[in-house]
């Protein structure tokens, strides 16, 4: 190759490298900027405010065919719940048995395992206009904002939750903090065991042991026990129907058998033992 061809050929060379590095860097440079809000490193559990991470992801509006709170097909805007989370886990090395929590305006903190959420299309949405607020009840309708979730299922899904007043997106372990709330020493498949997970399943959304569990109903066992205070008949006839006790509670009736109420009791009887109570 001639010294000159030879030249040529570098100033090409460079030329292209040099092209190629300047394209790099901008996207870069651009990606930096999306990266230092969106994928800040973060450590389970963490939560953030939907405010502050709904640019995270795109805008789009969304067509609900089976909606379970409005009972009809539905128009939203919002955006999607599971590239928002996407964003939030990115830097997570391990996202096995992590959950997502909505903390709710009203109290209310219900879960989902991301590995659920990673199996359907689900959406934090805002409300499009005032007229769809009509088909829901006076009584909550000022509570569906700042968001509401819900999800794109070919069928309705019962087993989806649809939380409204959502705030704030909680990533936390599944079980974090259970110790307070089931106490180490209990063997995984005794009866103590059974009677928590149900309650872990029907009752503590609203409900907290310790200080451990949602708001919106009261604390179950500090600095009283429930059972301390509360008969056996009282406890089982009250979860069946709390409306023929308080016409406007906010607790809905839970049709349970006896027997697996009864191991909630049993549960919330033996958590007598596990006081922990922190005053702030
Ligand atoms: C959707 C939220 C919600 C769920 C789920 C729920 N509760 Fe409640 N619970 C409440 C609220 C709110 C109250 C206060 C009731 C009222 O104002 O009448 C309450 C009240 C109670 C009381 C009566 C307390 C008292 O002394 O008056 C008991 C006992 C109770 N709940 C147990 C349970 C158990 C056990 C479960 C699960 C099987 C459960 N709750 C599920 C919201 C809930």
């Amino acid at each position: 190759m001639s010294k000159k061809t030879y030249s040529a050929l570098l100033f090409i060379f460079i030329l292209i490298t040099s092209c190629v590095q300047n394209d790099s860097t901008d996207t870069a440079s651009k990606t930096a900027v999306i990266e230092e809000t969106s994928t800040q490193k973060r450590e389970v559990p963490f939560e953030v405010s939907i405010d502050e991470v709904k640019d995270y992801v795109p805008d789009i509006t969304v067509v609900i065919p089976h909606d379970k709170a409005f009972k009809e097909e539905m128009t939203f805007l919002g955006f999607s719940l599971n590239s928002l989370i996407d964003s939030l886990v990115a830097d997570l090395e391990n996202t096995d048995n992590l959950q997502a929590t909505f903390v709710c305006t009203d109290g209310y903190k219900p879960s989902i395992p991301l590995s659920e959420v990673a199996k359907h299309e689900g959406y934090i949405t805002y409300q499009k206009s005032r007229e769809q607020l009509k088909v829901w009840a006076d009584s909550i309708k000022e509570r569906i904002p700042p968001y509401y979730v819900t999800w794109k299922t070919d069928t309705l899904n019962q087993d989806l939750i649809n939380p409204y007043g959502v705030t704030s997106l909680r990533i936390e372990m599944i079980g974090f903090n259970y110790d307070k709330i089931l106490p180490a020493k209990v063997k995984e498949d005794s009866l103590l065991s059974k009677g928590f997970k149900l309650y872990e399943k029907m009752c503590m959304k609203c409900h907290a042991i310790n200080q451990e569990g949602g708001v919106l109903g009261p604390e179950l066992n500090v600095p009283q026990n429930i059972t301390e205070y509360r008969s056996k008949d009282f406890f089982f006839s009250f979860i069946k129907s709390p409306m023929s006790y308080r016409y406007n509670s906010k607790m809905p009736p839970i049709p349970l058998p006896d027997e697996k109420l009864g191991l909630i009791y049993d549960y919330l009887e033996a958590m007598k033992e596990f006081k922990v109570l922190e005053e702030d």
